[in-house]
């Protein structure tokens, strides 16, 4: 079948042709009906983030799918369901109490593989087996964009957690600004508009006219250019946030993602930098944060209950918001031009099956 991945020699994503999956005990057969690309998938194939298979000369990318169901081999599926895979499994010395518990979300490293970055193969490909409490079921309508839900799980559970770490007292949090205007970012502000939030911020650092501004105006968000607006200046500018997401990978925002934050805020943290040398007044945003009862959180990947959530959500998503944000479909062949950078696309997919 066909697959995209890159080797070891090459890390330009290509087609190349392997083996059909073998369908192990209990896993369920999917035909992959599209595939998304992301900020990571760049870090893969760039050599920054995760790592090939252990004793692979390539690794076939991708971790955002959709698919139908195509054998159930005896799990509870029906053929022809339309399901949207996990991205963890075990690590090869076997399953541990993060699996167990559902929640492999948590493990730390060395306890868990990602398909299509890191250690294990990804679901870019014409079929990909899984196990039936990796799949999780979405409606027929989601054929085009189901495989939005795990980024957009990767919100929920940002935003889920930083939520929890306020959960000690009454925290009614109003307003919220999203660092970042790629998918991951865009993604968020539509979350956090579902959510309630009233009052919403999004940064980048783009001239307009530009897409994703536009996707921001569109949802009721303010957009803030950080080439004109630190964040120490936010409060002053813009308002006190109580809630802030990092998702532009971008070092310093990991620190001072605080400097805008209310009294009794929180900060969530997704991105993903490479190492990065920098000053700071480590003083002043520890004193701050003490002095404030302020938190900042991090997080990373998601479980069942995150995607079930995220279903929910891009079901409630004006249509819209996701017609604009996926602007590119393109044939497994045309993977160089799904992964090129250019400004007018925000996110691009890979689609087997036209
Ligand atoms: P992306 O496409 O690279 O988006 C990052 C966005 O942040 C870009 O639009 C970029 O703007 C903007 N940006 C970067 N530095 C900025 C700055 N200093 N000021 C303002 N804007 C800035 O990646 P993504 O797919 O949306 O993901 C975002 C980050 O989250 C990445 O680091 C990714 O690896 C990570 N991630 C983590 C998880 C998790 O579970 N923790 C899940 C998914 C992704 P320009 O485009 O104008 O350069
Ligand atoms: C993926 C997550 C993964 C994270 C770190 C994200 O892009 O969506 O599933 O855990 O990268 O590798
Ligand atoms: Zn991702």
């Amino acid at each position: 079948m066909k697959a995209v991945a890159v080797t070891r020699d090459d890390p330009t994503p290509r087609v190349i042709e392997v083996a059909d999956p073998e369908l192990g005990e209990g896993e369920v057969l999917v035909r992959v009906c599209r595939v998304g690309i992301d900020g990571t998938d760049h870090e893969v194939i760039a050599g920054n983030h995760g790592g090939f298979p252990a004793g692979e000369e390539h690794m076939v990318l991708g971790h955002e799918a959709v698919g139908v169901v195509e054998d159930p081999n005896g799990s509870a599926f029906e053929t022809g369901q339309l399901v949207v895979p996990t991205v963890r499994r075990p690590p090869a010395t076997g399953s541990n109490r993060y699996f167990e518990n559902g929640e492999p979300d948590m493990a730390p490293a060395g306890q868990y593989v990602e398909r299509g970055i890191d250690g294990a193969h990804g679901h870019m490909a014409e079929y990909v087996t899984a196990p039936p409490e990796c799949l999780v079921p979405v409606p027929d309508s989601f054929r085009e964009f189901g495989f939005l839900v795990e980024p957009l799980s990767n919100a929920v559970k940002a935003v889920e957690h930083a939520e929890a770490s306020r959960s000690a007292f009454e925290w009614e949090p109003e307003s919220a600004f999203v660092l970042g205007n790629g998918p991951l970012g865009l993604l968020t502000v539509a979350l956090l508009r579902e959510q309630g939030y009233d009052r919403l911020y999004c940064m980048g650092r783009r001239d307009r006219p530009d897409p994703t501004i536009d996707i921001i105006e569109e949802t009721g968000a303010t957009y803030v250019d950080s080439r004109e607006t630190n964040l120490e200046d936010v409060p002053d500018e813009y308002e006190q946030m109580d809630l802030v997401v990092e998702a532009t990978g971008y070092a310093r925002h990991g620190v001072e993602a605080v400097e805008a934050l209310a009294p009794n805020g929180v900060a969530a943290l997704l991105g993903i930098p490479g190492d990065t040398t920098f000053e700071f007044d480590g003083g002043r945003i520890h004193r701050e944060m003490v002095l404030q009862n302020q938190a900042i959180v991090g997080s990373v990947n998601s479980h069942v209950g995150h995607f079930e959530t995220a279903r929910e959500a891009l079901a409630a998503f004006p249509d819209w918001f996701v017609d604009d944000l996926l602007t590119g479909v393109f044939p497994p062949e045309d993977i160089e031009a799904a992964f090129e950078s250019d400004r007018a696309k925000i996110k691009t997919v890979i689609d087997f099956e036209n």
